[in-house]
């Protein structure tokens, strides 16, 4: 059986739907804190599985969950993840982020579970010294967030050297889009992410500084889609099976698209002009995050294959059912 932490957000829900169209077993725990119910429901009308309700924080929550679930692997999704409240308040995103690991880790460790696969981030490179960032670029966050997801992957390895526990940290771009089908999407309370923000119609978008060192002065990212994402994950869990070692991957698209850019594409999609203002940089920014994938391509065989304009499109046929 499969545990995915951090199940009912964004990307965790995905990757559960992509487990269930498989006939995998499996079994959520969220504290559904930023996680919404709405989401398991919906995931509800597309398999079974049993949904638990806890915080990693708490290691009581965790040591009842091994106890009553043989599980086989982990994917570990749970998480703080907002780069800005990082920055005023590192102390709870070091508490969640880095506290819940370890209370999941230990519990492994207690009930011999080996295999885990971590949702890591191209936050943990900072700026880059080259473009694009390949697996072995300089780790040095410049936000909070980065660091915590920096530092788990640090305590995986001593875990893996110490205890055998087997981990594949992917390294995510920036994630977007939603479900096809729009039975999921994004869903994040307040939502800070570009792609929602420009579709979000009852405020005015704000682009986070226009004097960057970039093609149009807006901070360049690199977009990949959520269905193409969770597929990695399969991936990685056939990798732990089969290899039984540990690993990292960048997931990205390895095209980079401007803020602006995102922006223009959003409006054609859409059909009609959005209003929006330029205002200061946002703190903890990096200019430029662009994906070298050809390790994720070559040893799990993944493929990026939707564009940003499909994820896009996506997305606001969520936002449109949502909202
Ligand atoms: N942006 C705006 N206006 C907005 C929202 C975002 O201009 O309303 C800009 C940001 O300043 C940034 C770009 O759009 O330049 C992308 O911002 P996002 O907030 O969508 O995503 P980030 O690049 O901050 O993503 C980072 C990491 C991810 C991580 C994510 C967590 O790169 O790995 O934060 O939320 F998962």
């Amino acid at each position: 059986m499969i545990l995915i932490t951090g199940g009912a957000g964004y990307i965790g829900s995905h990757c559960a739907l992509e487990f269930l169209n498989a006939d995998e077993k499996i079994v959520i725990f969220d504290s559904l804190e930023n996680g919404h119910i709405e989401t398991i429901n919906a995931l509800k009308k597309i398999g079974n599985f049993d949904f638990v309700q806890g915080d990693l924080k708490n290691i009581n929550d965790v040591e009842k969950l091994f106890k009553n679930y043989k599980i086989d692997t982990v994917i570990h999704f749970a998480g703080y993840i907002q780069v800005e409240e990082s920055v005023k308040n590192p102390q709870k995103y070091f508490e969640n982020n880095v506290g819940g690991t370890l209370n999941l880790l230990n519990s492994m460790v207690k009930y011999g579970v080996k295999k885990i696969v971590f949702s890591s981030t191209c936050a943990i490179y900072g700026e880059p010294e080259y473009i694009p960032l390949d697996e072995n670029h300089k780790k040095n966050p410049v936000n909070p967030y980065g660091e915590t997801k920096l530092e788990i992957e640090k305590q995986l390895a001593e875990y893996d050297e110490k205890y055998g526990i087997k981990s594949i940290c992917l390294r995510y771009f920036n994630v977007a889009g939603a479900d096809s089908e729009t039975r999921i999407g994004e869903w994040h309370e307040p939502e800070t992410h570009l792609i929602p923000n420009i579709l979000n119609n009852k405020q005015t978008f704000k682009i986070f500084g226009n004097d960057y060192d970039t093609k149009d002065g807006t901070c360049v990212r690199d977009y990949v889609n959520v269905e193409d994402l969770v597929k990695a994950h399969k991936l990685a869990c056939e990798y732990l099976k089969k290899e039984n070692k540990s690993d990292c991957f960048n997931l990205g698209s390895e095209k980079g698209y401007s803020v602006k850019e995102v922006f223009d594409c959003a409006e054609k999609i859409i059909g009609r002009k959005i209003d929006y203002e330029i205002m200061p940089r946002r703190e903890g920014d990096a200019v430029i995050l662009l994906a070298n994938s050809t390790k994720a391509k070559k040893i799990l065989g993944w493929n990026n294959e939707k564009t940003l304009e499909e994820s896009i499109k996506t997305a606001y046929l969520w936002y449109n059912y949502h909202s």
